[in-house]
């Protein structure tokens, strides 16, 4: 790798470049995925919701028995690699793993592993279009709600998705109801009201589908979060989806089928209001 431009990353609070940061071919994050991470993002060159994002890091820490550095430390290792790599706008992700164990599933004594990396955030496209897929997310499963490093699942429908022209799939949860995509939140205008699954449907709590309601609160428009069908999808007038990274994303098509409309009137509001947030705010 050529020294000069390879990146840096944050490996326990230490800047190293990519080639250096050891980690153990016995992490349990490599072995099993055993992990918890948050994906942020900057605004202006400055991390935007980092306390939102700590506290469910916490959370997801917390349920699967791992230690957290605190927050002001982790903020402080993210702010000095942002500085060691300025891009214009940084991907921010924050990664904690079960750290060095034995070759099977059971934990071993560590130490944990942290890790910050991050990469230029490129232009997030305004609309989308979406895949369905068949299989279930587990509502009932051990890590709902959380942010873990098990991702395999949502690897594979995202590859679908990809295939298939479309950037995001939607996953059903056990019962065949509208949960979420592999890395966001959805919401729908379904007969001419905006809703959304509640938490209860196994989605994670997106810190960008709070800060949309939020928003709509704000702005009079009133939202339901209740069990949908996954058919309200491509039956809806428009629909959207929510995520750190692509923030209020219209969706244009789903299953190649287009929707009415892609951004339609209730999207570009919020859409609006969430970038003016962004502009006004950096820790709402
Ligand atoms: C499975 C899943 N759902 C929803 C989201 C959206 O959450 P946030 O708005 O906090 O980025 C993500 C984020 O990556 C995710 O991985």
């Amino acid at each position: 790798m050529d020294k000069a431009t390879e990146r840096r990353v944050s490996l326990n609070g230490l800047i190293v470049p990519e080639s250096a940061a050891a980690i153990s071919p016995f992490d349990h994050g490599i072995t099993v995925g055993d992990g918890v991470f948050e994906t942020l993002r900057t605004f202006g060159g400055q991390i935007f919701t980092w306390n939102r994002h700590y506290e469910r890091l916490k959370r997801s820490a917390d349920v699967m028995g791992l230690e957290l550095h605190d927050s002001a430390t982790l903020r402080a290792w993210a702010t000095e690699l942002l500085a060691a790599e300025p891009y214009p706008e940084s991907r921010v992700r924050v990664t904690v793993t079960g750290g060095v164990g034995p070759a099977s599933t059971l934990r071993g004594e560590g130490p944990q592993t942290t890790l910050i990396t991050t990469s230029p955030l490129g232009e997030v496209p305004t609309v989308s279009g979406v895949i369905t897929v068949p299989w279930a997310r587990n509502d009932r499963g051990a890590l709902v709600g959380l942010k873990t490093t098990s991702y395999g699942e949502n690897v594979r429908a995202l590859r679908r998705a990809r295939d298939l022209g479309a950037t995001e799939a939607i996953f059903p949860n056990t019962r065949g109801e509208l949960c979420e995509g592999t890395g966001s939140n959805i919401f729908v205008i379904w007969e001419g009201q905006l809703r959304t699954p509640p938490l209860s449907s196994g989605c994670l709590p997106g810190i960008t589908r709070s800060l949309v309601l939020e928003l709509a609160a704000e702005l009079g428009i009133e939202v339901i979060q209740t069990p949908l069908p996954l058919q309200s999808l491509p039956r809806s007038d428009e629909a959207f989806l929510s995520s750190t990274i692509r923030c209020v994303q219209a969706i244009h098509s789903v299953d190649g089928q287009a929707l009415p409309a892609a951004p339609g009137p209730i999207t570009s509001r919020l859409a609006a209001a969430f970038t003016a947030l962004t502009e006004r705010e950096i820790d709402p």
